[in-house]
């Protein structure tokens, strides 16, 4: 695996293997490696001929409160494990590198699914998610990129964002990797003290009982909701953000389950502020 800190070096390489014919596919990340994380790469590597991965913290994404400053970071670990993934290259800039002018002037407006549920709760998050991949997508030219639905309102905002605006990637989805208690894998669970870590299934265990609700017939969005609620009010540890019940596809909360819809909580347990989610299939 070869590794490159500059956009030039990513450039060079990049247009090498296009030139080779080798369809580039990209997992964009900011590192501190998980299942969650190798399961986006070992999916490129099956379905493409060069895989590019990145690591980077990106601080457009974060709010003044939010921990940038502390993210986990841990370069040479990542490495290897990527490269044990069979990733290419990897390209691991510096901010500078990235933002040589300060951070940019000019950024993608994700729209109003920007502004909802994650958005509502940390501003800017998604126009510093939209701006970045939006770069990275340039600089790395791949044929595919792959996101987890762990991230599933991302993932929303990306797939819209490329339709938008007509980048000529593909968008792949791919499904949320959990530790054997149903926790969703994420970089931020390192936060979470021995307690904590126990109580922080009550995400997984709401959004469980929703998906376990619409199987034994319920279509009421709101009272899925209010299940949602309950079991993450009932976990003293925890502190809910949001619950809520949107449409698959848009992103808009709804009344009722009459098409793909999906059930997502947000809460903080200790220091992290978690997130999950799962699709509900009427
Ligand atoms: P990061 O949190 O590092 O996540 C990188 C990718 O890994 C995202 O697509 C995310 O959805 C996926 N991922 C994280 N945990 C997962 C899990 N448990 N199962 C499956 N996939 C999982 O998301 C970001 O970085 C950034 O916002 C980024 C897109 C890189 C832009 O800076």
């Amino acid at each position: 695996m070869e590794v490159t800190r500059t956009v030039k070096g990513l450039r060079a390489r990049t247009a090498a293997a296009r030139a080779t014919r080798r369809a580039v596919g990209f997992v964009p990340t900011m590192g501190s490696f998980h299942r969650g994380h190798l399961s986006l790469m070992g999916r490129a590597r099956q379905e493409r001929g060069f895989v590019v991965v990145s690591i980077f913290v990106n601080p457009l994404q974060f709010g003044p409160s939010e921990d940038f400053g502390s993210y986990p970071r841990d370069l040479d670990r990542d490495l290897a494990l990527a490269e044990a993934e069979g990733v290419d290259l990897a390209f691991a800039p510096e901010v500078e590198e990235m933002y040589p002018g300060g951070l940019p002037d000019v950024t993608v407006d994700p729209g109003p699914l920007g502004e909802r549920l994650e958005g509502a709760s940390r501003p800017g998050h998604f126009r510093g998610v939209a701006t970045v991949v939006a770069k990275l997508f340039h600089v790395v030219g791949p044929s595919a990129a792959y996101f987890g639905e762990k991230d599933a309102q991302q993932l929303a905002v990306i797939r819209r964002m490329v339709g938008d605006l007509s980048f000529p990637v593909d968008v792949v989805g791919c499904p949320l990797v959990r530790e054997p208690d149903g926790l969703a894998l994420s970089s931020r669970n390192a936060y979470l003290s021995p307690e904590e870590r126990t109580a922080a299934t009550c995400l997984y265990r709401a959004i469980r009982g929703a998906a376990d609700l619409v199987a034994n017939g319920e279509r009421d969005a709101a009272a899925i909701r209010a299940r949602i609620a309950a079991v993450v009010e009932a976990e003293p540890l925890a502190h809910l953000d949001y619950a809520t019940v949107v449409d698959d596809d848009t992103f808009e909360e709804i009344d009722h389950l009459d098409s793909p819809a999906r059930a997502l909580v947000a809460a903080r347990v200790g220091k992290p502020r978690l997130i999950d989610n799962v699709r509900l299939d009427a």
